[in-house]
């Protein structure tokens, strides 16, 4: 052991120092990401993206790589990077103006939904406000990116969890929190049914094969989705 450490700290002393500095992270990385549209999902899935350089039809051409406005020494992956590329492979229109003065874009609008006066689309990674513009914010592998309408008016950010299987004709019970506070919601909607007050519904599936749930309510984002498969 005494050996081994001697050899690690002898080699990484010989390494200079620029070398260890430097972190390969701008690679192809799978995130998560979803955008809730005004009254539908626009997407939801699993995107590889790194950073690099996107074009909108409002904002023209910049860099989208983290280091944008000096938010990061080293490029990486982006939200925005995942949100342009998954426009490309899915064949979904968006649209942003580039606001020089951060070195970033701001959200006009994704699939069918533009802002308006008093709703604008915001970013949340890991069902947190990201702190800066999506082009500033590096993620990280399976991350959850969400791009959100109405997003600052929003009650609640919904988070569904419950079995990925379940039998024909048994119960399963699903819950539904806020997934930035962790708050059991009740009153919201899965598959027809209403949760209760600990935030659960329960639900009999009586057709087999796979059933994907969200939960819904009223002035809230909806949530992801979980898919079931039901045998
Ligand atoms: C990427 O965008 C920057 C502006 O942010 C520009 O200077 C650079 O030429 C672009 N690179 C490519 C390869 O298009
Ligand atoms: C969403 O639904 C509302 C109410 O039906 C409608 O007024 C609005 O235009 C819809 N928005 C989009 C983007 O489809």
């Amino acid at each position: 052991m005494f050996f081994l450490t001697t050899v690690l700290l002898c080699v990484s002393a010989l390494l200079p120092h620029a070398a260890r500095a430097i972190p390969a992270k701008n690679h192809p990385t799978p995130v998560n990401l979803r955008i809730e549209g005004a009254n539908d999902t626009i997407f939801e899935g699993t995107v590889v993206t790194m950073g690099h350089n996107i074009t909108t039809a409002s904002g023209g051409t910049n860099h989208c790589d983290g280091t944008n406005d000096g938010a990061n020494e080293f490029p990486g992956p982006t939200c925005t990077s995942a949100l342009a590329d998954a426009a490309v492979a899915n064949r979904f229109q968006w649209d942003a103006t580039l606001f020089t003065e951060f070195d970033d874009y701001f959200i006009i609008s994704i699939g069918d939904t533009t802002e308006t006066a008093t709703q604008f689309w915001g970013l949340l990674l890991n069902f947190r406000f990201t702190p800066v513009g999506g082009c500033q914010q590096e993620v990280k592998e399976n991350d959850d990116i969400l791009w959100a309408f109405d997003a600052f008016n929003a009650q609640h950010f919904l988070k569904l969890d419950g079995p990925t299987k379940a039998k024909e004709g048994v119960l399963a019970t699903f819950v539904v929190t806020d997934g930035m506070t962790g708050e059991s919601i009740e009153g919201a909607t899965v598959d027809g049914k209403t949760t209760g007050v600990d935030g659960t519904v329960v639900i009999t599936f009586r057709a087999r094969g796979k059933h994907g749930l969200k939960a819904t309510l009223e002035g809230s984002i909806r949530s992801n989705e979980v898919n079931v498969k039901v045998y």
